[in-house]
């Protein structure tokens, strides 16, 4: 990639395609103290307000800076490397490969909780390895009732629902989820009739003193991947027939329609949804359900295959947080006889861990 001149044009080049750069483009990215304020790298200007017929009236380029003139009178020097990195696309969150796993993987990116934990570089360690992996868990987090509000609003800012800013999971009577049972919980998401559906769950263990509630997680990516390997017309209907989602208690009705494997612009994985408790399909040509049917029986069947899924027991003080657009989870039965199980949950979005990641990127200059 590099930038060239000519005729008072700015062309950029990446892999012998040339392509010129819109004045306009430049003249947006005019910095110095008259048009950015130092401080929040916001602009003291409307570019909605400059005329639109901009053109440069001089241009040099040295080796790191270029400089322009344009016809409005202003004046910038623009580096190089800010222009190529706009021209790159590179996102430090998007560009963090997935790693597909299943039941064979036995490093599960623990990461022990210490004074100053948020802005430390071991930050950065834990929410690369949840970017890659879908999950990191903490160790060593204060056992304190709610300190998973500190906890999550320490990264970003709590997603609060109708459960609450936060939410405790054990066994309690007239539950308004089977979450609040001692119930075996199948591989789910969580909320997919939320829209949006809050992105990350974290689960925070003050107490496990029962011999049963594990808790198990799934790799939706890795499952959705070999559905498209091994069954592309199953993979094709999940990817579009939109189904209804539903939540009802006493106090709201919630709803939503969504695919069960949502893809992005490109056709790439964006999101799983699977809660097979709360789905109701559209009433659709016979043909249609039926496949659709034999699809959701068996991306069902790989969910809850001992191939996919990882399985282990959250101790006091451990903290979970886990991606619910791209992992389902779930727990194994347990008495509650035996003792008390008790963890607190809640949700945060995508943009407090993309932008704390990238703190902590720009801090250590990583
Ligand atoms: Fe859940």
């Amino acid at each position: 990639m590099k930038i060239e001149l000519k005729d008072k044009k700015v062309f950029f080049e990446n892999q012998g395609l040339r392509k010129e750069i819109h004045p306009f483009w430049l003249r947006e990215r005019v910095n110095g103290d008259n048009f950015v304020d130092k401080k929040t790298q916001q602009r003291l200007f409307d570019p909605t307000d400059l005329e639109e017929n901009i053109k440069i009236d001089n241009i040099n380029l040295s080796k790191e800076i270029l400089e322009v003139t344009f016809n409005d009178g202003t004046y910038t020097k623009l580096t190089i490397q800010n222009i190529l990195k706009e021209f790159s696309n590179i996102n430090e969150v998007k560009y963090i490969d997935k790693v597909e796993w299943d039941s064979s993987l036995k490093d599960f990116n623990n990461f022990d909780f210490k004074d100053n934990f948020f802005e430390d570089q071991e930050m950065y360690k834990a929410l690369v390895n949840f970017y890659k992996y879908g999950f990191v868990i903490f160790k060593k987090v204060p056992i304190k009732n709610n300190f998973i509000v500190n906890f999550a609003n320490s990264i970003g800012s709590i997603r609060r629902t109708n459960f609450g800013e936060f939410f405790d999971v054990k066994s309690k009577p007239n539950p308004n989820d089977l979450a609040y049972t001692s119930l075996p919980l199948a591989p789910h998401t969580d909320n997919p009739y939320r829209n949006p559906v809050p992105c990350i769950q974290m689960l925070h263990c003050i107490e496990n003193k029962v011999s049963g509630g594990f808790s198990t997680l799934v790799d939706g990516y890795t499952v959705t991947q070999k559905l498209k390997k091994d069954f592309p017309k199953y993979y094709k209907i999940l990817t579009e027939i939109k189904v209804r989602f539903q939540f009802v208690d006493q106090s709201i009705v919630l709803e939503d329609w969504a695919e069960m494997i949502q893809l992005d612009e490109n056709g790439a994985f964006k999101q799983v949804r699977f809660s097979p408790r709360l789905d109701f399909v559209p009433l659709i040509d016979k043909e249609k359900l039926e496949l659709y049917y034999s699809a959701r029986k068996k991306i069902s069947q790989l969910y809850n295959s001992d191939k996919f899924r990882i399985e282990f027991k959250l101790s006091s003080g451990d903290l979970l947080m886990m991606d619910n657009y791209r992992l389902l989870h779930g727990r194994t039965t347990y008495d509650a006889n035996e003792g008390n199980r008790f963890l607190q949950g809640c949700y945060i979005d995508y943009d407090s861990t993309e932008g704390k990641l990238k703190h902590l990127k720009r801090k250590f200059n990583l």
